[in-house]
């Protein structure tokens, strides 16, 4: 009985301590930060007209074509992933452009990287739609996927493909 009340008081007392007392500070938050390391500088080793022929305009016609055909196989659908990532992926990569002779000039332009985050988010929305198998999100991407060469062609490349305008016509 007496140990019980003993024992409830000690309890108590250590309960009101771990309260009131400051916690430890661990080391590391005492130092001071260590410095950001030196972000990698990235020099471009293909062409931006290679990165659009190769990388950007071969894998949008994958998923335009199957918004027509509808894409039935598992295999189908992996390949349209495939697809999907290259082309989320294909913005960073046009945002920093190539090592084509004018370039450069294209990466420092006020919209450059605006139509490049463009191409990057309507690369998302198709990974999104393939990942859930879904042919009318499929279809919805792909429509704002051709909106996005559009917007940047109009103003960088002044021609706009007429299988571009045909698309953007027919959805
Ligand atoms: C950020 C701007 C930008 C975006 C977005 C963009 N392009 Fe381009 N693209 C260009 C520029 C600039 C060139 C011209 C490069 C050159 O002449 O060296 C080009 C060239 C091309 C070419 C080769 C030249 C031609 O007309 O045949 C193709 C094909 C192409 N783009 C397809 C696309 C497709 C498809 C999309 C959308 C999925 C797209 N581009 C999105 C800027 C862009």
């Amino acid at each position: 009985m007496r140990t019980t009340a003993i024992g409830i008081a000690f309890g108590a007392t250590l309960a009101v301590a771990g309260c009131s007392a400051p916690a430890p500070q661990p080391t590391v938050e005492t130092t001071a930060p260590a410095p950001a390391p030196a972000a990698p500088s990235y020099k471009p080793v293909v062409s931006l007209n290679d990165l659009m022929v190769n990388v950007v305009d071969s894998h949008s016609h994958e998923i335009w074509d199957a918004e027509d055909k509808g894409p039935v196989t598992k295999a189908d659908w992996e390949r349209l992933e495939h697809a999907a990532v290259v082309l989320a992926t294909s913005g960073g990569l046009t945002a920093v452009s190539g090592n084509g002779p004018n370039d450069q000039r294209w990466t420092g332009q006020a919209d450059w990287v605006k139509h490049s985050e463009a191409l990057s988010t309507a690369g998302l929305a198709t990974i999104q739609a393939v990942r859930g198998q879904d042919v009318a999100a499929l279809r919805k991407a792909g429509d704002a996927l051709v909106l996005t060469c559009i917007d940047c062609h109009r103003e960088y490349k002044l021609e706009v493909p007429k299988v571009w305008s045909d698309h953007e016509k027919v959805h």
